[in-house]
């Protein structure tokens, strides 16, 4: 669940992020780092550690995660496509005093890994050439390219926000091989990216929900709103929806990974999974108010995106 909040656009462009960087982005944006309540970010990252290697962060953003990384390697790269969020990374790195870390402008689908490695190695202070990178972050990064259109021309609906969406799958194959294609050999990469099952899931408790409302309060009680960001989503999703993985969360259409599905398109790219987690988020970020049973029931999955920790064969 990349965001929060944003106006629907095309996420895989860099003035939609831009747009964002000239506003309040901690506020409008999730952040798998700062939003997750466990440890599991943070466990994940050390399984990775390497003092003397370098880092690729890539589609860094504004670098909520530089400091975390620039203490677990010896050198962290951020790369993204959007000059407005390079420019704010910039400032935290250097309002964080985070020397050891270059940031740059890169759109990831155009990356060729061979001159990218040697323009790199120029920028990297004391090191010797870099012949690649022992890890890589992509989080919430797999984004894809939508094309939406209004669910109204076929089906008579006349909300704006019902859209249907088409996700590019070859813009998420052209970023992960381009990663691969970067990672030195046993090198790690770690993808965090929001689960389709953990939106399943929370749809399916908002479906109780009003079942069991109609039970107890006669069908009428349908037609009360449940839940406000229930309400706002105001759709039930369809199959083709699910089959692609693209929802809507919040304002924006986001791709949604089953596990296997990102075990699928890391092995295309050279990458097997070595361990998958969950990074969860608060209730609040799904439900405006949680089901009581829920709240009480601390043993309930919170929402939740996938950390998955892949290695280069
Ligand atoms: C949801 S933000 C995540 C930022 C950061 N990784 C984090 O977790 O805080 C997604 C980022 O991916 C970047 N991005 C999307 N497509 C990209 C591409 N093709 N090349 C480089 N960056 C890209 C966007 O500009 C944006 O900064």
């Amino acid at each position: 669940m990349p965001g929060r909040k944003r106006a629907s656009s095309d996420v895989t462009d860099a003035g939609y992020w831009d747009s964002l960087a000239g506003n309040d982005y901690e506020n409008d944006v999730f952040s798998s780092l700062n939003d997750c309540v466990t440890d599991a970010v943070i466990r994940a990252l050390d399984s990775c550690v390497d003092p003397t290697g370098v880092c690729l962060d890539a589609g860094c953003g504004p670098g909520l995660y530089l400091k975390t990384l620039s203490t677990r390697f010896s050198h962290v790269v951020g790369l993204d496509l959007s000059p407005g969020l390079i420019d704010l990374a910039k400032k935290r790195a250097n309002d964080q005093s985070i020397c050891n870390c270059s940031l740059r402008v890169q759109d990831l689908t155009k990356l060729k890994a061979k001159s990218f490695l040697k323009s790199a190695s120029e920028r990297i202070p004391g090191e010797g050439p870099l012949r690649g990178f022992s890890f890589a972050l992509a989080a919430n990064v797999l984004l894809g390219k939508f094309f939406s259109f209004m669910r109204a021309a076929i089906t008579n609906v006349t909300d704006a926000s019902f859209c249907i969406a088409a996700p590019d799958r070859t813009t998420r194959k052209e970023i992960l091989s381009a990663i691969s294609a970067l990672l030195l050999p046993k090198g790690k990469l770690m993808v965090v990216a929001p689960s389709m099952e953990s939106r399943l899931f929370m749809e399916s408790v908002l479906r109780q929900w009003d079942e069991d409302a109609a039970a107890n309060e006669g069908l009428a009680s349908l037609r009360v709103p449940r839940d406000s960001k229930k309400n706002k989503r105001a759709r039930r999703l369809a199959l083709n929806d699910v089959l692609s993985g693209v929802l809507p969360t919040g304002e924006t259409m986001t791709q949604h990974f089953l596990k296997e599905q990102l075990q699928c398109e890391l092995a295309e790219a050279g990458l097997s999974i070595i361990s998958c987690t969950k990074c969860s988020y608060a209730l609040s970020t799904e439900f405006a108010s949680p089901p009581k049973w829920m709240q009480k029931n601390g043993s309930i999955s919170k929402p939740w995106d996938w950390i998955v920790v892949a290695q280069k064969q």
